[in-house]
């Protein structure tokens, strides 16, 4: 058995394709994240982003390449093995169960991990009190950043090794914006996770990332640590 060590990346994306019908949309996406490492993943709509979480995620089939987590190919392993092998998936647009109320939607979770998740669910309520607060209240009733928190903790709740957020705060209060750095921040000091980050916000991703990469039309095009990304590289691939 090969041991993943510090050298092995938490994860690695290796050419991959994605094609929708017959029109190719991820033309040989390579990245790579380093165990305890925040990565955000940059660029303008419609580039590939989303799509790149959900292959990783196996929601979407790859056409060729390979995804590998702490150096094994993740291959045919479902949806399903990923999660609970480790890869917690908070999907753009935030789909909690709106008809659930919020203590049963965290409980999806716990179902999937066991004793274990029940342990870090102090630890959730801490980091979203709200979720506490209104645990008895339907999810569809929460605003949208509170139902952001409720996908987080959601995904939490699974103890990931590696978390992959898709745009966690767009159309999100700054208020909220502000307790999810926090939580991110907290979850880089005290977890071993890795974070794969899809964000348009770029002041958040700079200011919770370690590294980053630029997709454009379905390939990365630049990478490096967060302290390169230059205002020539985002008037280049991320400006409006
Ligand atoms: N289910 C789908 N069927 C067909 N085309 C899709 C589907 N999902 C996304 N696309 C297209 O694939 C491209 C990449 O989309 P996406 O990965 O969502 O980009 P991003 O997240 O960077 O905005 C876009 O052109 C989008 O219109
Ligand atoms: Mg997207």
């Amino acid at each position: 058995m090969s041991e993943a060590n510090q050298s092995t990346p938490k994860l690695s994306v290796e050419g991959i394709e994605v094609s929708y019908d017959e029109s190719l949309i991820l033309r040989g996406v390579d990245m790579e994240i380093p165990t305890d490492a925040v990565v955000s993943l940059l660029g303008r709509n419609g580039v590939g982003k989303t799509t790149t979480l959900k292959a990783i995620m196996a929601v979407e089939r790859i056409g060729a390449g390979s995804i590998q987590m702490d150096g094994q190919p993740l291959d045919q392993m479902s949806t399903e093995k990923r999660a609970r092998g480790g890869i917690g998936y908070v999907p753009q647009g935030r789909d909690i169960f709106p008809n659930l109320s919020v203590w049963e939607n965290l409980k999806v979770s716990l179902s999937v991990t066991g004793k274990e998740g029940w342990e870090r669910l102090d630890e959730v309520y801490e980091l979203f009190p709200v979720l506490k607060e209104m645990r008895n209240r339907k999810g569809g009733v929460l605003s949208g950043g509170q139902q952001q928190q409720l996908a987080i903790g959601r995904a939490l709740l699974t103890k990931p090794s590696l978390l992959l957020l898709d745009e966690p705060t767009e159309g999100i209060q700054p208020s909220i914006i502000d307790q999810i750095e926090d939580a991110i921040q907290y979850l880089k000091k005290t977890h071993s996770m890795s974070i794969l980050l899809v964000e348009q916000y770029l002041d958040f991703a700079k200011s919770v990332s370690d590294y980053f990469y630029i997709m454009e039309r379905g390939a990365i095009v630049e990478k490096g640590a967060i302290a390169e990304l230059s205002d020539e590289l985002i008037s280049k691939y991320l400006s409006v």
